[in-house]
């Protein structure tokens, strides 16, 4: 396809973890001077009002130029929908690059599009790994890395990653972290938990804020299996046993509960299940929380930031930096040592950390500077200083 150096930026976005990444970074193309517009396209791999619209709300992010609504599927059916509803989009725009955050399927779909069409591929939260190929977004990494034309990491072991890989040094850039620029613009008007247990109607008798354990849990290691999910719920009963849990329950998650016939056992007194929260009220739940036991990749990364405690229920992390220096300690599932991990934690008030270098709410301005470099180097045919 014909290129033309003005086209505009395509900017994609298709599950909430990319909405986060991506608010910041708008902002910053559209107030830079030297960049084409930025047109944001969203895949619609995640619909519910809870996952989408109130994040966008919350985020202040404007509402998408296009939507591609591709829903629900398997990943081959959810991957390929997405790449035959983005082709033509590209090919009609005409973009200078297509912008790409994170790693889900909608990632990795319309890198793969691009790089197709020849078109340019930033990929932003590049080489991260966790080296678990039984995971989705870990497949959905290394590819988008391998036919990204720029890499930009937010952590500096990344490149190291991607050097084994064979991709050259020049294309990977270092700028930080996005999903702190956004938690440190949204920090002022997080919800604080009292508020949202009245909204929710929900009462645990916390006294003002630290006293709770926050969890999410989606993956599908965790949840999709039966004897899996069993395993969790017995934790988070135990958990309940030492302080009060307030467990936002993701859609997979709860639809894994229902198929199983788990619901019986959330009948905790003292374990909120609330739908999916918005942004500001995630926040919060985080940063009034004595622990968080997650297994996302996000929430790894922002308790970090916060210095809250966090007790990451996976066998592996692709963001180790938030092991290495941050609060997090990766605990698995195993009922035995989650359960030391969490005791140790209230007793001596959990792992102190420190924020990571170029977590500081300014990465979003890298990138956009470095992008308006290399796409004038693109035309001029000048060396990138
Ligand atoms: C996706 C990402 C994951 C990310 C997570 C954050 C991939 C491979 N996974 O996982 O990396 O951490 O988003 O939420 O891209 N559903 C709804 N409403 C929605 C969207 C989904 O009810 O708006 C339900 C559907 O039953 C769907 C299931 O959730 O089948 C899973 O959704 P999907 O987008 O496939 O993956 P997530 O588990 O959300």
């Amino acid at each position: 396809m014909a290129q033309t150096e003005a086209g505009p930026l395509l900017c994609v976005v298709g599950a909430r973890p990319n909405f986060m990444k991506m608010a910041p970074l708008l902002k910053a193309f559209r107030t830079h001077p030297e960049l084409p517009k930025a047109v944001l396209v969203h895949t619609g791999q995640h619909y519910d009002f809870a996952l989408n619209d109130q994040l966008f709300v919350d985020l202040e992010l404007p509402s998408p130029d296009v939507n591609l609504e591709v829903g629900s599927g398997t990943h081959a059916a959810q991957t390929a929908e997405i790449m035959r509803r983005f082709e033509p989009v590209v090919i009609d725009r005409k973009p200078s690059c297509v912008i790409v955050v994170g790693d889900v399927n909608s990632t990795l779909a319309c890198s793969l599009v691009a790089a197709k069409l020849q078109v340019p591929v930033a990929h932003v939260e590049a080489g991260l790994r966790s080296y678990d190929r039984s995971m989705p977004e870990e497949i959905n990494r290394v590819l988008t890395d391998r036919i990204s034309d720029l890499l930009y990491t937010t952590e500096r072991n990344a490149e190291a990653n991607l050097a084994k890989e064979g991709i050259d040094g020049h294309q990977v850039q270092f700028v930080g972290n996005l999903m702190i620029d956004s938690l440190l613009a949204a920090l002022p008007k997080a919800v604080a938990v009292s508020d949202l247990l009245r909204r929710e109607g929900r009462e645990l008798g916390l006294n003002g804020s630290h006293g709770h354990a926050a969890v999410t849990l989606h993956r599908p290691s965790n949840v999709d299996d039966a004897e899996a999910l069993s395993n969790v719920l017995t934790i988070l009963a135990d958990v309940a046993d030492r302080l009060p849990v307030i467990w936002p329950v993701h859609p997979r998650t709860r639809a894994k509960i229902a198929e199983f016939g788990y619901e019986g056992r959330l009948e905790n007194p003292r374990i909120v299940c609330l739908p999916p929260q918005g942004y500001l009220e995630m926040i919060g739940l985080m940063r009034d929380a004595s622990v968080v036991l997650t297994d996302s990749g996000g929430i790894q990364e922002e308790t970090t930031a916060l210095g809250i405690p966090c007790l990451t229920m996976r066998p592996n992390t692709e963001r180790p930096i938030t092991v290495d220096q941050g609060t997090n300690l990766v605990v698995g599932s195993d009922r035995r040592r989650v359960l030391t991990a969490l005791d140790e934690t209230l007793r001596t008030g959990g792992k102190r950390g420190r924020v990571p270098e170029f977590w500081d709410g300014m990465a979003a301005q890298r990138i956009a500077d470095h992008l308006a470099k290399w796409l004038a180097t693109r035309t001029t045919g000048k060396p990138l200083q």
